[in-house]
């Protein structure tokens, strides 16, 4: 079975139709990718997966439960967490803090919170700035303390939604390696929008690809560069990217 199914969902902002009849299946242990040009209606997916906005139709289920009406911070607590394209972290707080914020959900072990976040900041090669005000991280910090409060919620299915935005070639590949450990050493299985091509064909296990809010596309890597829909929406335009 799926761990997660969504069914037919549709959103529209007006006369904007940003989500169209938008089915796929999330199996357990995949790194499922979404790729699609900017507007294309990723971000807006994210949304309607984890509560953030609600669809005008369609089925969301997790596990076989629906998460249809079901506020963010409760999907958060059946075990799917996501980052932000912009990076959101808690300002004044410091990066421990941030971290333990995430910790408080019904999937924590009852365990030593504070000993739980800095493991959490060794993971994703944060220590030694666990004092620091969230705020005052550099950009690729922000990014890596989006995925550990992601993590410390315990998720089931992670959600990142472009974690390379904005970063050098060093700190993608670091980041790169982080979400490649997370699923082969821990099993966690993984949603990624990114628009570096390059290394979201080399994580993701298969990609849905949609344009217009439509899926116009899915398979794996190989074949979704051959697609001729997904080079004339997307890869076309990225050539550039992909080849370099
Ligand atoms: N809350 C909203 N109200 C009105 N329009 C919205 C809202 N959220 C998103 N949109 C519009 O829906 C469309 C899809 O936006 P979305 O952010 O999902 O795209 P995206 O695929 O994530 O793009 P990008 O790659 O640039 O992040 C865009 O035209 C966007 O302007
Ligand atoms: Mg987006």
């Amino acid at each position: 079975m799926s761990l997660l199914s969504v069914r037919n969902l549709d959103k529209r902002f007006g006369g904007l139709h940003a989500v169209k009849d938008v089915s796929l299946e999330v199996h357990q242990g995949d790194i499922l990718g979404i790729l699609g040009p900017n507007g294309a209606g990723k971000t807006t997916l994210y949304n309607l997966l984890t509560g953030f906005i609600k669809p005008d139709n369609g089925q969301v289920m997790l596990d076989g439960q629906s998460l249809l009406g079901i506020p963010s911070h409760k999907v958060v607590g059946l075990g799917i967490a996501r980052t932000f394209q912009l990076c959101r972290p808690f300002v004044g707080l410091t990066v421990l803090e941030n971290v333990m914020v995430g910790s408080l959900g019904p999937r924590v072990p009852n365990v030593d919170l504070e000993k739980r976040a800095h493991k959490l900041l060794e993971q994703v090669g944060l220590t030694g700035k666990a004092e620091t005000l969230s705020e005052l991280l550099s950009y690729g910090d922000q990014r890596r303390l989006e995925i550990a409060r992601a993590l410390a919620t315990e998720p089931r299915l992670l959600l990142l939604d472009e974690p390379f935005a904005g970063l050098g070639s060093g700190e993608i590949a670091a980041l790169s390696t982080l979400i490649r450990d997370l699923h082969r050493e821990q099993g966690l299985t993984i949603m990624l929008i990114e628009h570096k091509l390059r290394e979201f064909m080399q994580l993701v296990s298969k990609v849905v690809a949609i344009d217009f809010g439509q899926v116009i596309g899915t398979g794996s890597p190989q074949d979704i560069v051959k697609n001729p829909k997904v080079i004339e929406a997307y890869i076309g335009k990225q050539d550039a990217d992909y080849a370099a």
